[in-house]
């Protein structure tokens, strides 16, 4: 087992990419906080954790809040004592052009996308730093390369990740922490669905050189491979793990 005894807080883990990241966790032998806005199924991601023999642990966060997310820090160490590895993979996809989109959507997107990423930084790396090691991977994606039509404040919060991985990443070298971003393709989860029909995911999701449907284990893969050892001196990256449909 890779990640035996290291403990891992990850966002946005009660379904989706996130679930599959947090189990993978588990199956690797690390402690895993389930953080999320939705406690019930955050709740039964922990319980297949547990199944898996892992410890696990549900909370409630909301990633845009600085109260929320200062509790989440405070409940997992109370439970485990440190933190090793922050996965920040919480994330909302909304859609509209860029002359209709309200303020309100572009701000939300922004809070949670990318202010996410800030506030658990905040939260989790003076713990890291004191134990002089620690592994932060954002979750950005590949339209943060290419852009989409509809989804500006998706694609600009998603390319500030990848910035303030890299900034982060100079920061937090000298005291041995690690931080990247994966860029994932479309993957078969929830988030596609909630603006395109099922034929035309599907249809998106097999159009790629390897004609390989990305599935969430498969990004959770990747996820395990930078939160492992044989990682160690890769920093301030971002990763694309989208079939070959983005080649950068
Ligand atoms: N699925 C894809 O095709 C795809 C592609 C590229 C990148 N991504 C990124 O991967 C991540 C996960 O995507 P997914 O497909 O699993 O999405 P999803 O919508 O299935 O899951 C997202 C999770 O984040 C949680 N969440 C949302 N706002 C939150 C908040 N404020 N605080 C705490 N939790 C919150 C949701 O409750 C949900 O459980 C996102 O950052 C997304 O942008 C997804």
């Amino acid at each position: 087992m890779r990640l035996q005894g290291k403990i891992a807080v990850v966002t946005g883990g009660a379904q989706g990419l996130g679930r599959a990241i947090s189990l993978g966790m588990a199956r690797e032998g690390a402690k895993v906080v389930v953080a999320d806005l939705q406690t019930n199924k955050a709740e039964s991601v922990a319980h297949e954790a547990r199944v898996l023999s892992a410890e696990a642990l549900a909370l409630e966060v909301n990633v845009a809040s600085e109260p929320s997310v200062q509790r989440l820090a405070e409940e997992t160490f109370k439970r485990f004592g440190a933190v090793d590895i922050l996965v920040n993979d919480a994330g909302v996809y909304l859609r509209s052009p860029v002359v209709s989109k309200t303020e309100e959507d572009w701000d939300r997107t922004f809070n949670i996308n990318l202010g996410g990423n800030f506030l658990c930084a905040r939260a989790f790396v003076p713990a890291m730093r004191k134990q002089r090691s620690g592994r932060i991977i954002s979750i950005a994606s590949s339209i943060a390369h290419t852009g989409a039509r509809e989804f500006a404040d998706y694609a600009a919060s998603k390319a500030a990740i990848i910035g303030f991985v890299k900034a982060l990443a100079r920061e937090l070298g000298p005291d041995g922490i690690t931080v990247n971003a994966i860029c994932p393709g479309s993957a078969n989860t929830d988030m596609p669905r909630r603006h395109r029909s099922e034929e035309e995911v599907m249809a998106r999701l097999r159009a790629t050189p390897l004609g390989h449907v990305l599935e969430p284990e498969d990004i959770a893969g990747s996820v395990l491979f930078l939160a492992s050892d044989a990682a160690s001196y890769i920093t301030g990256q971002a990763y694309n793990v989208n079939c070959g449909t983005v080649m950068i």
